[in-house]
């Protein structure tokens, strides 16, 4: 097996499971959350959070993971973070994280980030990893460029309910570390 728990100081990354539903569900139904993700629509009941929970545990070799943030203090679940389109030929791979607003500007993200970028080093054999962020979403802008993530001057146009959102993609080269 490929991906496992992963800690940080203030976090275990553990792998995703049906014991996470409830947790998932209240992730993905939040607006604040899901400001700035065009990729789908907010969850409207459980069984929303058991699909994604699926997917995320397809048989290994696959090409996505995710990871629940629980803090070690309370054992609280605080967000997510993974990997998802990892492309095996060229090693490349897109990367996703959030967190629950009260737990934003506490570093809890870069924490988490810096470990999984690791795994993704030595374990995953990545080159690069890209972060395709909407233009708006400076925290999400701040925190990829403060692990090293640049914009590789690619733009994507993202449609969502009508509307057309423009996205950077921002790439960290593992090759440089
Ligand atoms: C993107 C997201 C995870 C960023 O969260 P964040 O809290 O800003 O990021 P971090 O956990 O790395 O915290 C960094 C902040 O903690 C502060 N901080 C406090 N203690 C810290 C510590 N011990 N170590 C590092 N940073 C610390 C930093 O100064 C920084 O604060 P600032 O942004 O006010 O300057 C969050 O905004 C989110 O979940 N958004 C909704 C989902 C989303 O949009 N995801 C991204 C889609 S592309």
């Amino acid at each position: 097996m490929l991906f496992k728990e992963l800690q940080t100081d203030r976090l275990l990354l553990k792998n995703i499971s049906s014991d996470d539903r409830e947790f998932i569900f209240s992730q993905f139904s939040d607006n604040v959350v899901n400001r700035y993700l065009f990729d789908a629509e907010p969850l409207i009941n459980v069984q929303g959070a058991d699909n994604i929970i699926e997917f995320y545990l397809q048989p290994e070799p696959r090409l996505q993971h995710r990871w629940v943030l629980v803090r070690k203090e309370d054992g609280i679940r605080i967000g997510t973070c993974g990997f998802h389109c990892w492309n095996m030929n060229d090693n490349t791979c897109d990367v996703g994280y959030d967190l629950k607003e009260i737990y934003w500007g506490k570093g809890y993200m870069a924490e988490a980030m810096e470990t999984i970028i690791s795994f993704a080093y030595e374990q995953m054999n990545l080159k690069k990893i890209n972060a395709c962020i909407y233009v708006d979403n400076g925290r999400s802008i701040k925190l990829a460029e403060k692990l090293g993530f640049k914009f590789n001057g690619e733009t994507q146009m993202v449609s969502f309910r009508g509307k057309v959102y423009e996205h950077k993609i921002f790439t960290l080269d593992l090759g440089i570390l």
